[in-house]
């Protein structure tokens, strides 16, 4: 939090709530939402003024566009045109954690700011009932980064979004309770001939393949590996940074870290997070980013993770920490 500043108010999700944040939304006020991935820090998507704000409130740069949220796959078709790969994916991840890139529509109702000037734009339908409320509440899309300030942890809970911004940054946050999923959506790029992984998330790539066969490439087997000239404009090398240093594939924590474990039989460190005990990658997943605001919150200086493995959930969770512990800018 800014000091001097007070926090922005937190709501519980009721129907008067939501009738409020869309009236605030209407009014281009940001509004911080629930998703079941991670809270989005909402805006009216067809305000450039409103879209301005939300830049501004981030520090986020304006080269780097922003996910439309919409309350069904026809709501999406307005904004952009919806390939048959797109509507079979669509239709086997939505409502739910799956944003598509598609070419956007000629006179769509968005901000060409929300866009960042691109021809194509990135749209999602998510789950949570509260942020659907606020869909169908408010009747236009809903642009919504995650609701963290520009680089660090995405906020998977109200307080976590409080701790980043004050009143005279965010009108409101609706308290949808803590993310069922805890990781963002995971991207596909359908504007070509085949389906582009551009960030991995809470849809595994398995489950992704089983639908429509991705297009493999780099390193690690997604095509982002290209941190200075990442596909989506916002996968920059340096991001999901905690304050504390990161250390990866650690095996023990040494002196002055916390441990960031996971499995059975991990060690324990004076200050240790088991992101899952049983060793389950979607528990871990949902833990990852709320562990690493309280390591912060306990004032740690450096974190040692233990070796994830890179099937499943696993690829977006490992993606997340190369991320947090690159060097920063
Ligand atoms: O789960 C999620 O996706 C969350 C919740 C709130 O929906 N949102 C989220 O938004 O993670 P954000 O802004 O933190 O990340 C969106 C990513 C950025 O890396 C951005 O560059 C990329 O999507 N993106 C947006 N529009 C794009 C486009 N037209 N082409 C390629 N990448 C795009
Ligand atoms: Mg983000």
């Amino acid at each position: 939090m800014i000091c001097g500043k007070s926090p922005p108010d937190i709501r519980n999700a009721q129907a008067q709530s939501i009738a409020v944040a869309a009236r605030l939304l209407a009014d281009d006020q940001l509004v911080a939402v629930p998703t079941e991935t991670v809270y989005g820090l909402g805006a009216n998507a067809q305000s450039g003024t409103a879209v301005a704000r939300l830049y501004a409130a981030k520090g986020r740069p304006r080269f780097n566009p922003l996910i439309a949220h919409v309350r069904d796959a026809a709501k999406a078709a307005e904004l952009a045109e919806l390939p048959e790969l797109g509507r079979r994916l669509a239709d086997a991840f939505w409502p739910g954690p799956l944003t598509l890139v598609l070419k956007r529509r000629d006179h769509a109702p968005i901000s060409d700011l929300a866009t960042a000037g691109l021809d194509t734009i990135a749209v999602r339908v998510p789950a949570h009932p509260v942020m659907q409320a606020l869909l169908s509440a408010f009747g236009h899309a809903i642009v919504a980064p995650s609701a963290n300030r520009s680089g660090h942890v995405s906020a998977t809970s109200a307080h976590e979004v409080a701790a980043d911004f004050d009143s005279e940054q965010v009108a409101m946050i609706l308290d949808g309770g803590a993310c069922r999923l805890g990781i963002e959506s995971t991207i596909i790029d359908v504007t070509g001939e085949q389906p582009r992984l551009l960030r991995p998330g809470a849809i595994a790539r398995q489950a992704i393949d089983a639908i429509t066969p991705l297009i493999h490439g780099g390193a690690h087997g997604t095509t982002l590996d290209d941190t200075s000239r990442p596909r989506a404009p916002g996968l920059l090398a340096s991001h999901y940074a905690p304050r504390a240093r990161v250390r990866l594939d650690a095996l023990d924590a040494r002196t002055g870290e916390a441990l960031l474990a996971f499995g059975p039989n991990a060690p324990h460190a004076a200050i240790t997070i088991n992101l899952s005990p049983t060793g389950d990658l979607v528990e871990a997943a949902a833990h990852l980013f709320s562990a690493l605001r309280r390591l912060d919150a306990q004032g740690v200086a450096a974190i040692a993770v233990m070796p994830i493995p890179q099937h499943g959930l696993g690829e977006a969770i490992n993606d997340r920490l190369r991320r947090a512990a690159a060097p920063r800018p």
